[in-house]
């Protein structure tokens, strides 16, 4: 996959790192080779698409097709050689999802969904878990670089989770805690402070897995928002109890 080749060919070697918004919010050489990569490969087969990625931003065109890309997301798990990264592109037809695609080329695993087809890891079949008690979930979150001082923050819901002892992980990379809940391995995933080419993809492959993503007050969710909530829907209305205590 576009992208994937950059990824590990800088990973683990010297690259330059400059500095975005907030003090941890890096961008890395990986990230601009890695979207070029990408961007070549859109243009050349789509000329007439738009484009929505995070180091460019927006390259609008008179087209129903845009493409929303991440180059690398979870910059810093790859700053620091931890091998949690991805690659995540989605498709979006007139305001919808309908393809997404994650790739972490370190653990070569591709996630892959397609509206009304289902979700792939590899080729196969996923679906998200059975879980039926929050108190028994494994859960995921993120937490934005810089902090946000709300009611109902990050670390609010994550002291409420904690308290009671559920397990939250924090792996760095908001595609792959999507994916990772597309598959089973989490029952959970909220963040507050997501952009689009974080979800995109992630997004739809929980859908498409059989769960559930919205907003915090249950609402439908768009990647054009900041917050999301996605499990395997079974907890979905206990993890808004949670968060909205
Ligand atoms: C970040 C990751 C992280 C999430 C942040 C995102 P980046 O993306 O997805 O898990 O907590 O909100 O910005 O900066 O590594 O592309
Ligand atoms: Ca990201
Ligand atoms: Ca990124």
């Amino acid at each position: 996959m576009a992208g994937a080749e950059e990824i590990l060919r800088f990973f683990n070697h010297s690259f330059k790192i400059s500095n975005k918004e907030g003090r941890n919010n890096l961008v890395t050489e990986a990230d601009h080779a890695s979207e070029k990569a990408i961007l070549e490969v859109i243009k050349t087969n789509f000329p007439g698409h738009s484009i929505l990625t995070e180091e460019t931003g927006n390259l609008p065109q008179e087209s129903d097709y845009k493409w929303i890309v991440d180059p690398i997301d979870g910059t810093i798990n790859f700053a620091h050689g931890i091998p949690i990264n991805c690659v995540s592109i989605g498709l979006e037809f007139r305001g919808e999802m309908i393809m997404g695609m994650v790739y972490n080329p370190h653990l070569k695993e591709l996630f892959f969904a397609e509206k009304g087809k289902g979700a792939t890891l590899n080729d196969k079949p996923i679906k998200v878990s059975r879980e039926t008690d929050v108190m028994k979930s494994c859960l995921v979150t993120g937490f934005p670089y810089i902090y946000l001082n709300i009611p109902n923050g990050p670390l609010d819901i994550f002291e409420r989770l904690i308290r009671e002892g559920v397990p939250v992980r924090r792996l760095g990379s908001a595609a792959i805690d999507l994916c990772w809940v597309a598959c089973g391995r989490f029952d959970g995933f909220y963040e507050h402070k997501l952009e689009p080419w974080d979800s995109a993809a992630g997004s739809l492959i929980v859908k498409e897995a059989g769960g559930k993503v919205t907003d915090f007050t249950g609402g439908e969710f768009s990647v054009y928002q900041h917050r999301i909530l996605a499990t395997n829907g079974i907890i979905h209305d206990q993890m808004l109890n949670i968060i909205n205590k």
